[in-house]
């Protein structure tokens, strides 16, 4: 039965790029709806930005525009993130659009009607130096329930409480770091205790994991509090009508936003809204999400929309946090990574494979760790599957004019891979893309032995086996063929390549049980590469401190935090040219190398201690690889002297050493000849 299903993943914050966390989410996603259309179903994909809320309103402040300029560039940036990566969101809207003011108007009423909403005067955190009311998370003290110190003001990152900022144990402001006073001020709340029963109803109605399900029981048990749904101004968000200058709160119009961007696609395309959203729809309704906002998608969420009159959703999938080489991402260290900067330097469909390698259906973090990136996807992507198509499409091509046999000479086989289809799709319906993917690169690993037991390399050195080599080439493409065709929702646009090449489309699973035979196909041309390392080790950002002067290479990186990390300097093109007044900007000195030693904690830098004709200075270079300190010492050197001192993780800078090379071990420092005297000026 074709079954209609709805998709969403969570509605990223306007107010920054899109990161790998956000990625891994939408890529779990994806998978997920592919696999669903690839078994048949309509399965629709929406999401949106979540544009309200005071960090956006305080971060156009800062920039000295307007939210709405602030969220249209974002907007733009994180259609193309998203679409570089392949993402096939049939809807991509935001929630500052006319269909989420229309649905959060129309939500509210029918909570108001429902008796739903309370209205009742609160004590509000105030910051008296800035003049503001303070958001929940712009408070920070010790959780009230557990005591961890340092929470925000809306809920426990130790205990998971959640709570009021007045709730705090010794608030302070998180803008003036003074303590707010609190100020009095009517909020509306929505009540969230009316509907206990059918929370706990459709808790215990299987849409929720197992350990979601364990929170829910926890919350269950310290009772639900309700909701302050309003913020008074200045707030950047909607209306609320009947309560001038009072704002929704931005988690209660954010996931209207899904229906919100539901609606758009209506406008756009013919669906209808109501088979989808109303209370007795047939659809299904499915939400990815991390793990961090699973109180507003189990409790807030379903609760809004019963009370509203809509249908609520038959599942929320948690998923854990991503992290980059076992640490949390991090901006100091260089590993909060935006999408941009990972295309910048890397392919899309390889960090989708290795993701998907490391989805499951559970609520544990997962790791990107990027020497096991590289390798994994080597072996798997580039060693096992692609290469099972490179090895078999020459002989076809050259040897029998680009045409299949007519048989399989081993039937069996294909139909052992064949039988693995259900199992591999029921993985995918299940979230568990690990298990997928260990299943199919077992599939490989018998394909590549085929391969290797039938050698067509020596069969096509007799003419008289030519139609063996045209077989075996036969059954490996087929072979191919169906891992290929598995990881379509993992790799869609090297499946597309790929059925381009075996002149096959796959339109659904159904299509892997029938062996191509006999038809033509087009030459192979390769469709996936290799993983440099060194390449990959560049989408990690160089901690800002350790910057190196911006002529590198004569100054490398100074460190390696989690992994060598090439400064985003060092990247940046020259200028075309200069003019004579820049290059005389420059004091290009004669210096002696006094001293040269190793630097702790860097294995590309050398502390160099220089005499530059009477005056010492010490300048750090990165020249590790292709000296022993021990080998520059005595020698003379050209010093860019007038460069402004500059502070690194082991001491400040005074000036650049002048190298050329491509870097690495390969680079001279320029040496002025004996005879030159320290301090004397480059010409
Ligand atoms: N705007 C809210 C969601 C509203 S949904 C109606 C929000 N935005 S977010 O930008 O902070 O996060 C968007 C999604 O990305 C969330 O599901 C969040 O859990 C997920 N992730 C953010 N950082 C993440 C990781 N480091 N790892 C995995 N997912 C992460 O929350
Ligand atoms: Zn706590």
């Amino acid at each position: 039965m074709t079954r209609r299903i709805l998709v969403t993943s969570a509605l990223p914050y306007a107010n920054g790029p899109t990161h790998l966390g956000h990625l891994i989410e939408a890529i779990q996603t994806d998978i997920w709806v592919r696999s669903q259309r690839l078994s048949g179903h309509e399965c629709i994909y929406v999401c949106a930005d979540d544009t309200h809320g005071t960090p956006i309103m305080l971060k156009a402040q800062q920039e000295g525009t307007t939210p709405e300029a602030v969220i249209a560039a974002v907007g733009i940036e994180r259609r193309r993130d998203y679409a570089d990566f392949q993402i096939g969101f049939d809807n991509y809207y935001t929630t500052h659009s006319p269909e989420n003011v229309a649905q959060t108007h129309d939500i509210f009423g029918k909570l108001v009607a429902g008796g739903h909403i309370a209205t009742r005067s609160i004590k509000q955190a105030y910051d008296e130096k800035a003049g503001m009311l303070l958001p929940d998370r712009y408070v920070r003290g010790s959780c009230p329930r557990c005591g961890a110190p340092d929470q925000y003001g809306d809920s426990c990152e130790v205990c998971g409480a959640t709570y009021a900022p007045s709730d705090l144990v010794n608030p302070l402001s998180v803008i003036s770091g003074t303590p707010p006073v609190e100020r009095e001020s009517e909020h509306l709340f929505f009540k969230l205790g009316d509907f206990e029963q059918m929370l706990r109803e459709w808790t215990g109605g299987g849409a929720l994991q197992a350990g979601v399900r364990n929170k829910l029981e926890e919350w269950f048990g310290q009772g639900l509090r309700d909701w302050d749904i309003s913020r008074d101004a200045p707030y950047f968000g909607i209306e609320i009508p009947g309560h001038p200058g009072k704002y929704f709160y931005v988690w209660l119009d954010a996931p209207i936003g899904y229906m919100a961007s539901f609606r758009d696609l209506c406008n756009k395309s013919g669906l209808r809204f109501e088979d989808w959203w109303g209370a007795d729809s047939s659809a299904e309704l499915y939400h990815f999400i991390g793990k961090d906002i699973i109180y507003f998608h189990t409790l807030f969420w379903p609760a809004t929309l019963h009370g509203a009159g809509y249908r609520v959703p038959n599942g929320v999938f948690a998923h854990g946090f991503l992290t980059i080489n076992g640490e949390k991402m991090s901006k100091s260290r260089g590993t909060f990574i935006t999408v941009r900067r990972y295309l910048d330097h890397l392919p899309a469909s390889h960090l989708r494979y290795y993701f998907a390698s490391k989805l499951s259906d559970g609520l544990e973090d997962m790791d990107l760790n990027l020497d096991e990136f590289a390798l994994k996807v080597n072996a798997d992507v580039v060693g096992k599957l692609v290469n099972i198509a490179s090895r078999c499409a020459g002989f076809i091509t050259r040897g029998h004019d680009g045409r299949l046999a007519d048989v399989l000479p081993d039937m069996p086989l294909f139909e052992e891979f064949a039988a693995a289809t259900p199992r591999i799709t029921a993985l995918y319906d299940a979230r568990d893309y690990s298990a997928a993917i260990r299943e199919i690169m077992a599939l490989a690993d018998r394909a590549n032995l085929y391969i290797d037991q039938n050698k067509p390399w020596l069969l096509a050195k007799d003419p008289l086996r030519a139609a063996d080599v045209q077989a075996v080439c036969t059954q490996g493409l087929n072979l191919f063929r169906l891992l290929m065709g598995w990881l379509k929702p993992v790799l869609p646009e090297m499946a597309e390549q790929a059925e381009a090449f075996l002149c096959s489309p796959v339109k659904g699973w159904g299509d892997l049980y029938r062996p191509l035979l006999g038809s033509s196909i087009r030459p192979y041309e390769a469709l996936a590469t290799r993983l440099d390392a060194k390449q990959v080790d560049k989408i990690i950002e160089a901690p800002p401190v350790v910057a190196p002067p911006a002529a590198a290479p004569a100054a490398a990186p100074a460190s390696k935090p989690a992994k060598a990390a090439r400064p985003a300097a060092a990247e940046a093109a020259p200028p075309a040219t200069i003019t004579i007044e820049d290059f005389q900007k420059l004091d290009l000195r004669v210096a002696r190398v006094d001293k040269a030693e190793l630097v702790e904690g860097s294995d590309k830098l050398l502390r160099l201690t220089l005499d530059v004709g009477g005056e010492t200075r010490t300048v750090f270079s990165g020249i590790r690889e292709a000296y022993e300190p021990g080998r520059l010492e005595g020698r003379l050197v050209v010093l860019v002297a007038n460069l402004a001192p500059r502070k690194m993780r082991f001491g400040v800078s005074e000036g650049m050493v002048l190298s050329a090379g491509p870097g690495g071990s390969d680079l001279f420092v320029i040496s002025p000849e004996a005879g030159a005297t320290p301090g004397m000026a480059v010409k």
